[in-house]
């Protein structure tokens, strides 16, 4: 089984920079893995996504738009990860779970006990081997992903559009799932220069990797 490696973050934090960086280090080193995302990870995902980010969309509520995750999540894990994992590939995800913990759990204010539920059923109890939170402010995370979005897709700009609290709530969100989960998340500063954020990424990402091929080997012995 190959691993499962999520990046996580508020808005403009510097994941999806990342995961390029780190997916051009693996293809240099003939590394098997694949580069996904949640929402759009899937075919059917791309349409869900389309639903999910469209600023026309206002009316969605915010149990549908919960459901809506849920929905792009099982096709993903059921048609792209577990089928990659399978193959011995290791997958870098561009948000998964504790997203929805993040922002519909701590953003939106939905129960708590219905999101836990729903992350399990979604995922089918699948789990992240290591997440890396990419942290930043929210008002320079928030500058950079209005940026972007008003020239990369700016139709997909619903969430830029909430105010800086509800992202202020996601970044809290996000640092209590990470005190609680120290074993599998690590924080990152994304306030820094890019290639200083990717060598420390890729360091952790060895001392995973490692790991992973010692608890294999033992397995085996
Ligand atoms: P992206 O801009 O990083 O591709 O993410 C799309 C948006 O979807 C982003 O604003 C965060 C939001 N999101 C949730 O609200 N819940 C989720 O479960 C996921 C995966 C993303």
């Amino acid at each position: 089984m190959g691993l499962f490696i999520t990046f996580e973050g508020i808005e403009g934090c510097g994941k999806t920079t990342q995961i390029n960086l780190l997916a051009e280090f693996l293809s240099e080193s003939n590394f098997p893995f694949i580069t996904t995302r949640e929402p759009g990870g899937s075919s059917i995902g791309k349409r869900i996504r389309g639903i999910l980010l469209d600023t026309e969309n206002k009316e969605i509520t915010s149990k549908a738009e919960l459901l809506l995750y849920a929905a792009d999540r099982t096709q993903h894990v059921e048609t792209v990860i577990s089928p990659a994992l399978k193959e011995g590939k290791t997958i870098l995800c561009d948000r998964f779970y504790d997203a929805t913990t993040a922002y519909q759990g701590k953003g939106r204010g939905l129960d708590r006990k219905l999101i836990e539920d729903l992350n399990e059923i979604a995922s089918g109890g699948l789990k992240p081997d290591l997440t890396f939170l990419i942290d930043c402010p929210v008002e320079i995370g928030i500058e950079r992903a209005v940026k972007r979005s008003n020239s990369e897709s700016p139709e997909e700009m619903r969430f830029e559009k909430e105010a800086l609290t509800f992202h202020q709530k996601v970044r809290a969100g996000y640092m209590e799932i990470a005190e609680a989960e120290q074993h599998r998340i690590v924080i990152i500063n994304g306030n820094r220069q890019v290639e200083k954020v990717h060598e420390e990424i890729v360091k952790i990402f060895l001392d995973k990797t490692n790991d992973n091929k010692e608890s294999i080997k033992g397995k085996q012995a």
